[in-house]
């Protein structure tokens, strides 16, 4: 029993060399109820084979602190065998609290310009970097980003769309993997995996600054080359 005790304190006492005061966080890991939604199911979702199940899995995510200034959890939305998927920055107000992505102003402005180029919202699939709304709309940090992609990643992985248009800066400069500016980055055709990868001006930029307009005619243009080129229903 002695050399239980001992045991468990050297055990202990290495534990808070390493971890400190994580020690805490260390002990509720074992605690089912603390896992809740968070690495309990660490790989289980990877293991999703299509978006309904994946959204399952994933909707009660806590692995950054968005959850907990969240009303709901903004999955995404559309045609889950759609050839093209555009991918935004993070929900705002409206998405948040209806769970559907580009729901307010935004999204009525991007509806009509998929519209200009012959595509309504039900053929497509739409998402975005972040499921979650950074409060008072604030840029996605770094730590979200990180803890958020994968999502991402295997809901294209799950489409594999043809195209794949990023709406804005911060969702381009994340699939890309670069720090280059928008004005850089569009205007050509970039590759993403085994999909073209297409960049927008994101709507909320165009509606704050409509002389972005010509240009983003221009680009809508080049993705409605891309969809007959590629045969894009
Ligand atoms: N802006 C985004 O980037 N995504 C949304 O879903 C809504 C607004």
């Amino acid at each position: 029993m002695d050399d239980f005790y001992e045991k468990a304190a050297s055990f202990l006492e290495q534990q808070i060399e390493l971890y400190g005061d994580e020690l805490v966080m260390e002990v509720a890991a074992h605690n089912p109820d603390a896992r809740e939604g968070s690495d309990r199911d660490a790989d289980e979702w990877r293991q999703s084979t299509s978006l309904i199940d994946l959204e399952k899995q994933i909707s009660a995510c806590r692995k950054c602190a968005l959850y907990n200034t969240r009303n709901k959890f903004v999955f995404g939305s559309g045609n889950p065998n759609a050839d093209i998927v555009l991918v935004g920055e993070a929900p705002g107000a409206d998405e948040d609290r209806l769970g559907q992505p580009f729901v307010g102003r935004a999204g009525e402005l991007l509806t009509k310009m998929l519209a200009a180029i012959d595509l309504q919202r039900s053929s497509v699939y739409i998402c975005n970097i972040l499921k979650c709304r950074p409060p008072q709309n604030r840029d996605p940090a770094p730590d979200e980003i990180v803890a958020c992609k994968p999502y991402l990643m295997k809901q294209l992985q799950l489409i594999r769309p043809k195209i794949i248009v990023c709406l804005g800066r911060i969702a381009a400069q994340v699939l890309l993997e670069t720090t280059d500016s928008l004005s850089r980055l569009r205007g050509q055709i970039h590759r993403f995996n085994e999909s073209e990868l297409h960049i927008l001006y994101h709507p909320a930029a165009l509606l704050r600054n409509p002389s972005l307009k010509r240009d983003a005619w221009e680009d809508l243009k080049r993705i409605q080359r891309s969809l007959l080129e590629l045969k894009v229903k």
